[in-house]
């Protein structure tokens, strides 16, 4: 036989599971993980997978020695916020006074400050910045990513990040999926007016669904933000636009986000770090994804962690991303998020690594394509400089990719 490209010589494979929805209870605890393994690619997708001794026979056009090292699919990271101007340094001082994450927002802060700098920034200039990220978060392994607007809070500057995530998907071998964010926080000038603001917004959905210009709406659900009927209304809006749905959920206080999530079949419900046994069930018992930020949780300082160990006990699927952004989860590391997910939610490796390939995955809508290797599928995969799956999540901090590709194709190394 003869191939474009043949890895061999692999010591493990990783092989998430595709049962054609996201992997829940049992199933996520499972793992498969092929030793002494080899697969081929041609016309950049997985054209046989088997053991390395029956590779041995093979031709190929290249022909790539893992070295006995592990090698997973691209990562998927579900949950970013990619595009944005300015950074915020200067808030780290107050984190360190106490002054709460909703405190620093309430007072014109955080996320606001953000929103000044990006409708400042030109879209060259965000586009550029977001590439540098971009190319970040490739070096450490991932090759699927989610990009949210919500640093516009107006039109103009809206449609200004949603065109920079396109353009980028466009430059870039990498698929980004969109997710406009527009009800992310209430703009100082509609102050007592937040249900204004709110309708402005859902009256972009249809022009942003027009110009295809995100797959996903989002809203920031939580205490001074909106509330839940407001976010209902919003994704329900959303929903008759023809876009799948995500939440910034319970992220701060129980407000039943996670509970909105599931009854209005959104694909993700992300951060639940104070969702309730209700909201956890109701998850369990439908496809929305739990899409867990364990490094949101340590950089706002905090010392309680979202309930992921319930949350897989009890049959929820969960899946975890950096939620990279300029405030509350500075990292475009989705490694460090797996070290946390180890740390601080109680995950297994095996649950861990189906949380962030084939779960995250499914919780961008990409599960057909991305989070798994198989013979069919686009070839985004990743050879890692490490002996065993279970060395990534407990080595922190450091970058252990050697080499990342798509579509059969190196673009990093
Ligand atoms: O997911 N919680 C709201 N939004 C982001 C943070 C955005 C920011 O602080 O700039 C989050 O944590
Ligand atoms: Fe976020």
């Amino acid at each position: 036989m003869d191939f474009d490209l043949l890895v061999h010589n692999i010591g493990q494979l990783i092989l998430p599971a595709y049962t054609g929805k996201s992997l829940k209870g049992e199933e996520m605890k499972q793992l498969t993980v092929k030793e002494s393994a080899a697969f081929a690619v041609s016309d950049g997708k997985v054209t046989w997978i088997g053991s390395d001794a029956e590779a041995k026979s093979f031709n190929a056009k290249v022909k790539l020695d893992a070295e006995e090292k592990v090698v997973s699919p691209g990562l998927v990271d579900p949950h970013t916020h990619l595009v944005f101007g300015g950074t915020r340094e200067h808030e780290l001082a107050l984190k360190q006074e106490g002054v709460p994450y909703l405190e620093i927002l309430a007072r014109g802060g955080g996320i606001l400050s953000t929103v000044e700098a990006t409708k400042n920034a030109t879209l060259q200039e965000l586009f550029d910045k977001a590439s540098f990220h971009l190319e970040r978060m490739v070096s450490h392994g991932t090759t699927t990513i989610e990009a949210k607007s919500g640093y516009g809070l107006e039109r103009e500057t809206e449609l200004k990040q949603l065109r920079v995530v396109k353009q980028l998907n466009e430059k870039y071998p990498v698929s980004i999926v969109s997710t406009f964010l527009g009800p992310h926080a209430i703009p100082p000038s509609y102050n007592g007016k937040e249900n204004e603001f709110l309708q402005d917004m859902m009256g972009l959905l249809e022009e942003i669904k027009e110009k295809n210009l995100a797959d996903f709406a989002d809203i920031f659900c939580e205490t001074g933000v909106f509330s839940i009927e407001q976010s209902r209304l919003f994704l329900q809006r959303a929903k008759e636009n023809g876009f799948g749905l995500k939440i910034h959920a319970d992220e701060i206080d129980p407000l039943g986000g996670a509970e909105l999530a599931s009854s209005l079949g959104a694909a993700s419900a992300d951060h639940l770090v104070a969702a309730s046994d209700e909201g956890i069930r109701m998850l369990s018992e439908s496809e929305t994804v739990a899409v867990l930020l364990p490094g949101t949780t340590f950089y706002l300082g905090k010392e309680h962690y979202a309930r992921a160990r319930k949350m897989i006990d009890d049959g929820a699927a969960v899946a975890l991303a950096t939620d990279f952004n300029p405030g509350s989860c500075v990292t475009e590391n989705l490694q460090l998020i797996m070290s946390l997910a180890a740390l601080k939610l109680k995950m297994t490796s095996e649950e861990i690594w189906n949380a962030v390939t084939i779960n995250a995955a499914h919780a961008i809508g990409k599960g057909e394509l991305a989070g798994t290797l198989d013979v069919g599928r686009q070839a985004d995969f990743v050879v890692w400089d490490v002996q065993n799956y279970k060395y990534i999540p407990y080595h922190y901090g450091v970058n252990h990719a050697k080499s990342v590709y798509v579509s059969g194709q190196i673009i990093w190394e």
